[in-house]
């Protein structure tokens, strides 16, 4: 069938607006429509076609397609990161109003997580902090061309004495442990080991979650936007950089440790450990509000998180603002906090719901062989919000 040109061109020029919109959206929740491949099945092949794909199905950004391209082993490594995100968030949010349930829907976000509330900030923050603690896990792994172990830092390692905490110092030294000038102290250690590349891993994510900035054109707006979720997803990686923590090895004689090799990794911790850091910003997050050049303020401290748009109190069903409410919720009668039911159920009230529940209790060993139970009723005792 033979199209026609003219009419071709029409269609193209009529719907310029709307792509023109569509590419701005980055700064409405495109920049983390990512996390919907958490959904991937594992092992999933990233192929230039499945980049592609996801692209025009609108999980990736134009810029985070070529870097699913040019590295499609980070890809990997980022699958893991939305799975995170979301696990993290919603424990973390567990017992608050606003419980991060609604993260489940990417790509297709409900208004709270695209209208710049706090919740935003936090998911942003979250799902950059996630990015480089996978990444750095990878480039540990030897499982990215882009990095492996970390330089050295190019400073002495710190002296002993400053290592130790005060409390601990002057307790080991009570004990004996490090008497002063004793061979511990004076051990000190060589950088050595595999430390964390998370500066590499933050590069790497940076360049993946930046995203296109606005379009030339677009207004004032829409770039004071796209800063801020920017800003936020510095405050996320910084987050992790923050985790890092000395750990060391001892070599010696009969492990007289009296050579250590250390290096600054990510520990035994996990994504976990940088969601309650930004847990704690989420709570102290500022408002900021745009200004005619689209710049942020340049007073922020880069830890912080941002908002540009007050929260609903999410008491009650609002679907145009992005609140769930929350009716039906499981509140606890005896606590103060968020997860109290007079603060969850905003004053409407809850029921409560005893039920009994029969258990194997008071198990004894009879005679060699066999274990005789009495059964127990328990009574479970539940709250839901009205
Ligand atoms: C989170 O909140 C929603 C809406 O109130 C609710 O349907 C869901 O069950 C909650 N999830 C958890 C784990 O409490
Ligand atoms: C309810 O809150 C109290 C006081 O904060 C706490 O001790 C208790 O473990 C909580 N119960 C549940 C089921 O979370």
């Amino acid at each position: 069938m033979q199209r026609n040109p003219g009419r071709r061109t029409f269609v193209l020029v009529s719907l310029l607006p709307l792509l023109l919109l569509l590419l701005l959206r980055c700064d409405e929740g495109t920049c983390i429509k990512w996390l919907a491949l958490g959904r991937a099945i594992d092992g999933f092949e990233w192929s230039r076609e499945a980049c592609n794909g996801a692209r025009t199905s609108g999980l990736l950004e134009r810029k985070q397609a070529r870097v699913c391209r040019t590295s499609p082993d980070v890809m990997r490594g980022l699958v893991q990161a939305a799975r995170d995100t979301s696990a993290v968030c919603q424990q973390a949010f567990r017992h608050q109003r606003w419980n991060c349930s609604s993260i489940e829907r990417a790509p297709d976000f409900t208004s709270e997580l695209l209208s710049g509330t706090k919740e935003q900030a936090f998911v942003y923050a979250m799902s950059a902090a996630a990015a480089v603690w996978r990444l750095a896990r990878g480039c540990a792994l030897g499982s990215l061309a882009a990095c492996s172990c970390a330089t050295p830092p190019r400073r002495e390692p710190p002296v002993p004495s400053a290592l130790v905490q005060p409390s601990f110092s002057a307790a080991a030294a009570a004990m004996g442990f490090i008497g002063v000038g004793g061979s511990a102290a004076r051990s000190s250690f060589k950088w050595g080991g595999c430390g964390d590349d998370v500066r590499s891993a933050s590069r790497i994510a940076k360049r993946f979650l930046q995203g296109s900035s606005p379009a030339p054109g677009a207004g004032a707006l829409a770039k004071f936007l796209h800063s801020v979720n920017m800003h936020n997803n510095r405050a996320g990686r910084r987050a992790v950089e923050q985790s890092l923590v000395l750990e060391c090895k001892c070599h010696g004689v009969s492990g007289s440790c009296s050579v250590r090799t250390c290096w600054r990794g990510l520990g035994s911790s996990s994504p976990v450990a940088a969601g309650a850091r930004l847990l704690r910003r989420y709570a102290t997050a500022a408002e900021v509000r745009a200004s005619s050049s689209g710049r942020l303020p340049p007073l922020y401290h880069h830890n912080n998180l941002l908002y540009t748009t007050k929260s609903p109190d999410y008491c009650l069903e609002d679907k145009r603002r992005g609140s769930l409410g929350t009716t039906g919720r499981q509140c606890n009668g005896s606590s103060a906090g968020y997860d109290g039911c007079e603060y969850l159920c905003c004053g409407r009230g809850h029921v409560t719901r005893a039920e009994e529940i029969l258990e194997r209790c008071e198990c004894k060993y009879h005679n060699c062989c066999y274990v005789k139970c009495k059964t127990c009723r328990n009574v479970i005792v539940t709250h839901e919000c009205n």
